[in-house]
């Protein structure tokens, strides 16, 4: 999709569909624009047909027959959305495109003159063409006739080129195409994708962006003690891997990664059929999400380096197939994980959180590296539990550090990617003591999502960390604001904007630090985000 942008009066931009958004209270000068080119009928029989035409989500299509320059135009209610906001645009501009794919046509533009000229319209420029790329699904279509794909333009109107348009257009493109990708993983049957094939497609994916790759195979995993991965992976005719990805954006290349680079873990289980603990059919039918957590960050790590940011960031993706076979590891067995917990099985569905004991071990320690990262973030589709709790629309997020979360929260808020925050209740821990090992992989009954994330901190040697369980929302079965049905490519958005507040803050700590070099603008105020606690 191309996305163009220009400084003309809505009333005359050429276009297929023209999307106006329509706030609660007086028509914005847009909206009265082009209902006055349309002798007033635009208004009016919005207002005939609809019970309330400004209401948030209701969508009015009017066909223009000539009398503007856009052959059709569609009034979108905001309610009392906030339009100085991006999260309003972002919807709009999602919306506008699965808009114009229902109506087939190849050109859609959304006006812009509702948000206040100057940083807020830039804003909400790039936060509408986000949307706008969002709303097509971008997984590759499987049907003997395809569906009709997206519109091929999209027309930004009241805001000119420019470097600050062309920046947040950059970033548009850098997170929504890195969302397809992660969407279109994960749509991917399980068949399909192996994890050695994940791996082929991770090196596809950051070799065009200047991402460095390193495939860790079952020789390696073995040499590096991670036994857990070994042992999921092993009921499998497909070997496990770790997927590791390094992009040294914080200066010189080819130097290791520094004192203040991120981590993000991603649970990439290419299929769980739960191992002996075979899962149900039903349970079954969906499982080849199970990688979506591993996605995300693929897709994460490949925007952020398009990006360019100033920062260093390593990706890491345990990933396995977890089947039953005579080969297969069973419930009693003892694993010990890289560092040397050790871990009695009880049940092989509890996969992930195994796989992500070896991965959390090792990025937390820094191995290979000087120096241990500052966070780490993980994404997995960790348990069934977490869409009890809450559903499909929100991720469950918990952590061991305040800033840490707070950003996240926040984040979410601002991406339409969110998360509420789940207790890591220090009483239940030992729900997770074995009689035999120093661990076991279940908790004593309920609080599902807790007990994996208790685990989890287990082997995260006491640094920042966050995890969010993404099970109830790695896939939409209704589509939600900025994602159609299907794979829905959650946390791509989150980990990038989490990468920019980290590098935002670590260039203006250097600024500062190299203003009045005092000890307290220096690492010991700070949170381990970089934010001032
Ligand atoms: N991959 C599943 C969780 C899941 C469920 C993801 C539904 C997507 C949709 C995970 O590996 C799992 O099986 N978790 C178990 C843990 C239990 C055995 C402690 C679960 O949630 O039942
Ligand atoms: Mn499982
Ligand atoms: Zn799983």
């Amino acid at each position: 999709m191309k996305i163009l942008t220009e400084r003309v009066p809505a009333q005359r931009a050429q276009t297929g569909l023209l999307v106006l958004a329509l706030p609660a209270g007086d028509s914005p000068a847009d909206v009265a624009a082009v209902d006055h080119a349309s002798g007033g009928r635009l208004l009016a029989e919005a207002r005939q047909r609809l019970d309330d035409p400004t209401r948030r989500g209701s969508v009015f299509v009017f066909q223009s027959h000539g009398m503007l320059a856009a052959e059709a135009v569609a009034l979108v209610g905001m309610g009392s959305d906030d339009l100085t906001a991006v999260s309003a645009w972002r919807r709009l501009g999602a919306q506008a495109t699965t808009l114009a794919r229902s109506h087939r046509l190849s050109r859609v533009a959304v006006s812009l003159a509702a948000a206040p000229a100057g940083a807020a319209r830039t804003n909400a420029a790039g936060a509408t063409a986000e949307g706008a790329l969002l709303g097509l699904s971008g997984v590759r279509s499987r049907r003997s006739k395809p569906e009709p794909a997206g519109p091929e333009e999209l027309l930004l109107v009241g805001v000119g080129p420019g470097p600050a348009v062309e920046r947040v257009l950059k970033r548009a493109r850098a997170v929504g195409e890195a969302t397809w990708l992660a969407r279109d993983l994960i749509a991917t049957p399980a068949t399909e994708l192996p994890p050695a094939e994940f791996a082929r497609r991770a090196q596809a994916a950051a070799r065009s962006v200047g991402l460095e790759v390193r495939v860790h195979g079952e020789p390696e995993l073995h040499r590096l003690g991670m036994n857990a991965i070994l042992a999921v992976g092993r009921g499998s005719e497909h070997p496990p891997c770790l997927i590791e990805l390094i992009y040294r954006g914080g200066g010189k290349r080819r130097r290791p990664l520094g004192a203040r680079h991120l981590a993000f873990v991603g649970k990439g289980i290419t299929f769980d059929s739960g191992g002996l603990s075979l899962k149900t059919p039903s349970g079954m039918e969906i499982q080849k999400r199970d990688m979506a957590g591993g996605a995300a960050v693929l897709g994460a790590m490949v925007a952020i380096a398009r990006l360019g940011l100033p920062i260093d960031v390593r990706g890491v993706i345990p990933a396995a197939e977890n089947m039953p076979d005579g080969r297969a590891y069973r419930p009693g067995d003892i694993l010990t994980i890289f560092g040397g917990k050790t871990v009695e099985v009880r049940n092989t569905d509890a996969e992930g959180r195994l796989v992500l004991a070896d991965a959390l071990a090792w990025v937390s320690a820094g191995a290979g590296e000087p120096e241990k990262p500052r966070f780490v973030v993980d994404l997995a589709t960790l348990t069934g539990a977490v869409s009890v709790a809450l559903g499909r629309e929100v991720a469950a997020l918990l952590g061991t550090d305040r800033g840490l979360i707070g950003d996240l929260l926040e984040i979410g808020r601002e991406t339409d990617e969110r998360s509420w925050e789940l207790p890591l209740i220090d009483e239940y821990l030992p729900g997770l003591r074995s009689d035999i090992a120093d661990l076991k992989n279940t908790g004593d009954g309920g609080a599902g999502t807790i007990f994996g994330a208790l685990f989890l901190r287990e082997f995260t040697g006491g640094l920042p960390w966050a995890h969010l369980d993404i099970a109830g929302v790695a896939w939409a079965d209704k589509a939600r604001a900025c994602t159609p049905r299907g794979a829905a490519g959650f946390g791509v958005r989150t980990l990038v904007a989490l990468a920019e507040r980290a590098a935002h803050r670590r260039s203006r700590t250097a600024t500062r630090a190299r203003v009045s070099p005092s000890p307290a603008a220096r690492g010991s105020s700070r949170g381990p985000s970089g934010r001032r606690r």
